[in-house]
């Protein structure tokens, strides 16, 4: 198979946000194509954030490599049938909290995690232990952005709701570290500017009930009192992560149009083996 999806087709409509995306008719079905950041590495993340969901059993929309009008970027399958409906975690919150800012996506001080798993159990019991899930996964690969567009349901025709695969880890596995900074980090002996300090300082848009934006293993450790079983059944499905699998799929399944400098595997490497030990730490 060839490693960038050429995509083609009509362009249905730009989907908004804040970075350059369009939802794509192609070969009958809807990808939503979208185009990582400048002076960020966020598609390489993107696809190699799935591949770690799929290698450690986490359910997640699949994104691949892919080229549409001579742009580079990654390809997202609709998770989404035409008889369905996403209903994001904004429109869920503004249902359940008087004045809930649905449109602001950072400091927003009513994104509780207690709260967002408090909607979920109360929808289905099962939304919130997979979407506990979908926090461990997050704390592996120190994803910042599970804000509330970046989860949600899919409600059926019939009304009936599912959770969504989780979707959008682009912001993830340190994208935004330029490179020469990575090089410094990976032999640096000032611990202040270690990998691990980098990891500690992951900080995610959920609030405690302090008002106090968590890092990511705060996040897992609240999971883990709200519910200890899931906690441990998913922390150890990301301990299961064969990490070399991640580097044998940079070297044989990365086109070089993705790769910026040899660094970065090492960098996403020692970013999955800290976070893995930090998550075994707490169990
Ligand atoms: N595979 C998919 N199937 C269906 N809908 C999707 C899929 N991927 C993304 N979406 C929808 O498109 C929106 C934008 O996609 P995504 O979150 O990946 O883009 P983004 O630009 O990285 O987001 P942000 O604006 O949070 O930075 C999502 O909030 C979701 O509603
Ligand atoms: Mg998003």
């Amino acid at each position: 198979m060839e490693k960038i999806l050429a995509l083609s087709g009509a362009k249905l409509i730009e989907q908004l946000g804040t970075k350059e995306k369009y939802w794509i008719d192609y070969r009958g079905e809807k990808y939503l194509f979208k185009v990582g950041r400048e002076k960020t590495r966020e598609n390489l993340s993107e696809v190699i954030a799935y591949k770690i969901a799929f290698l450690s059993d986490i359910r997640a929309a699949k994104y691949l490599f892919a080229r549409f009008e001579n742009k580079l970027g990654v390809a997202s399958k609709s998770i989404v049938s035409d008889n369905e409906s996403l209903i994001h975690g904004n429109e869920l919150l503004v249902e359940n909290i008087k004045n809930y800012p649905a449109t602001e996506f950072y400091k927003v001080k009513d994104y509780k995690l207690s709260t967002v798993l408090e909607v979920l159990d109360k929808l289905n019991s099962d939304f919130a232990k997979e979407f506990i899930g979908y926090l461990v996964f997050d704390a592996l690969i120190a994803n910042q952005d599970r804000h509330h567009e970046n989860w949600a349901i899919i409600q059926d025709e019939n009304s009936k709701f599912k959770l969504a695969p989780t979707f959008d880890h682009g912001s993830s596995l340190g994208c935004r570290e330029p490179i020469e900074k990575i090089k410094r980090r990976l032999i640096t002996k000032d611990r202040g500017f270690s990998v691990e300090t980098f990891c500690k300082r992951a900080v995610t848009p959920f609030y405690d009930k302090d008002n106090k934006l968590m890092k990511t293993i705060e996040v897992v450790k609240f999971c883990k009192n709200f519910d200890k079983t899931t906690t441990e059944f998913y922390v150890n499905k990301i301990s299961a992560l064969q990490i070399s699998k991640i580097e044998d799929f940079y070297y044989n399944e990365v086109p070089n149009e993705y790769k910026h400098d040899i660094v970065e595997v090492e960098f996403i490497k020692k970013i999955l083996e800290i976070n893995k030990q930090r998550l075994e730490d707490i169990i």
